[in-house]
């Protein structure tokens, strides 16, 4: 295979013959020679070029700026200067691409704003290269746990016909022609004509199905992009995210929390082990940032003693109902701090629940048994009517970041919550097939992507931490 600068940064050093591709990151020079930092996305650091205008003419080096791509072969040798331990000596550059002034990420401080509305180029910027490494990394330690744990990725339908959430924010997906939509007798849209012979939109989850296929694997995940068409314009929310799902036929509600809880410290822990260079990067860009912070909203911990603060502690659990209590009785509330009411019943709100997480027990949180009027028709009930098996993880800096629940596995129960909450009984009917064949106790969750890539790489925008984020009046790159 072709060397990378991740490998030259590696080997011994001992003048042997070397080529290196990459994009030009940073260019310095005095009269006689000039330096050249050079990256390839291969890995944080960049590797030094020298060009010494005795062998390579001045006339080829003045068209070389930051942004242009080059092909530089040469000897590695030991550096002397600061900074670095290494060096090409370039003997040939070849030019792939130049680039001009009017590249938009110069070697100076750009806001996150400013690289966003550059997002197509951003994932040359040390920042972001560094973003996108974890990203992959901690995908690679999501299908790696699993595996390892006797779970099968299944691959769930995006185009579907049931919203399994049942909270109706969907996009349609169509090749009706919108100028000349069929219609029904009443007067209504007539599906029948549409490409499936019925409505269809993108999933909000491909939680059913998993649910259908853990009833015959046993334990399974899945790990795909889903939509949401809800008008949130948050640091949290995205219309197209991705989502790990795992589903698993006897667990019930401790196992299920046992599960969500070892899982995220492993993918976590995956991360400080093997993205230490990227963190750093990361860290160090945090640390700038709290700089001009009040002080009560600074962090008390850097990015990497967080994360192994999270991987070292347990996390707390505690029920819905104890929940309240402690929020009614916060000073908070005394205060009248919180926007939006406390009383037992509500949806909590993120200020309620980073109040929880950040200042009340300073550690991630499962919250368990929901009142059943906030929480989706499949939730396994509990036996005082009012609450259900359902469960939310909850983290600093970010609030939710996984929900799931026990399922409820009994025929009659689960048919009359779907009429209570006006959820097709007759279209999911293949759903509650699952209840009336041998049935099971399971449990699963939903772990948002994106969420676990901002807690880890300590990002405050969640459009930051997907290549190309979509959001309300956003689907530009
Ligand atoms: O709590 P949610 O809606 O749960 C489900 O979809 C269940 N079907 C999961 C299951 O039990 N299998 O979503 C799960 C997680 C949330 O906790 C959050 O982390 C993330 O998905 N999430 C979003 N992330 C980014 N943008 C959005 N709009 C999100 N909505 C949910
Ligand atoms: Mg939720």
């Amino acid at each position: 295979m072709k060397q990378t600068i991740k490998d030259l940064l590696q080997v011994v050093v001992q003048d042997q013959e070397v080529t290196v591709k990459g994009w030009v990151k940073n260019r310095r020079g005095s009269k006689n020679v000039a330096f050249v930092s050079m990256n390839d996305g291969s890995c944080a650091n960049n590797i030094q070029i020298v060009v010494d205008f005795n062998n390579i003419p001045e006339e080829t080096f003045k068209n070389i700026t930051v942004g242009a791509c080059l092909c530089v072969k040469g000897q590695l040798k030991k550096s002397e200067g600061q900074g670095q331990d290494r060096e090409v000596v370039a003997e040939s550059v070849e030019i792939y691409g130049l680039a001009n002034d009017k590249y938009p990420f110069q070697p100076k401080f750009h806001s996150l704003e400013f690289i966003r509305d550059n997002a197509h180029l951003r994932s040359r910027t040390a920042t972001f290269s560094s973003i996108f490494r974890i990203r992959h990394a901690l995908a690679y330690a999501v299908h790696k746990y699993y595996n390892d744990n006797g779970f099968y990725y299944v691959h769930t339908p995006i185009i579907t016909a049931s919203d399994a959430e049942g909270a109706g924010e969907m996009f349609r997906v169509t090749t009706l022609d919108l100028h000349k939509l069929p219609k029904t007798e009443t007067g209504e849209i007539d599906f029948k004509e549409d490409f499936f012979g019925r409505a269809t939109n993108l999933t909000v989850s491909g939680q059913l199905e998993g649910e259908l296929m853990a009833m015959g694997l046993g334990k399974i995940y899945t790990f795909g992009p889903t939509f949401r068409a809800e008008n949130s314009n948050t640091t949290r929310h995205l219309a197209e995210f991705w989502m790990i799902e795992p589903e698993m036929a006897f667990y019930e509600l401790e196992d299920n929390m046992d599960l969500a809880e070892d899982f995220v410290k492993y993918v976590i822990r995956y991360a400080l082990d093997n993205c230490k260079e990227d963190l750093d990067i990361l860290e160090k860009r945090l640390i700038e940032e709290e700089k001009n912070k009040k002080q009560e909203e600074k962090s008390p911990m850097n990015l990497i003693d967080k994360l192994k603060f999270v991987v070292e502690n347990n996390f707390e659990r505690i029920t819905y109902t104890e929940a309240i209590d402690i929020l009614l009785n916060s000073n908070y509330h005394k205060k009248k701090k919180f926007q939006y009411e406390v009383k037992w019943g509500v949806d909590l709100q993120s200020e309620h629940e980073r109040y929880l997480v950040e200042k009340h027990f300073e550690k991630p949180v499962i919250l368990t048994n929901y009142p059943k009027d906030i929480k989706s028709f499949y939730m396994k009930q509990n036996d005082d009517g009012k609450t259900v098996r359902a469960m939310d993880v909850l983290f600093p800096g970010i609030g939710e970041i996984i929900g799931g629940s026990q399922r409820e596995e009994n025929y009659e129960k689960l048919e009359t919550r779907m009429k209570q909450m006006g959820v097709p009984t007759d279209e999911l009917w293949w759903y509650l097939d699952t209840r009336r064949f041998g049935t099971a106790p399971h449990s699963g969750f939903g772990l948002g992507f994106e969420r676990l890539v901002q807690f880890v790489t300590g990002m405050g925008n969640i459009r930051d931490v997907i290549p190309f984020p979509r959001f309300p009046k956003g689907a530009e790159f």
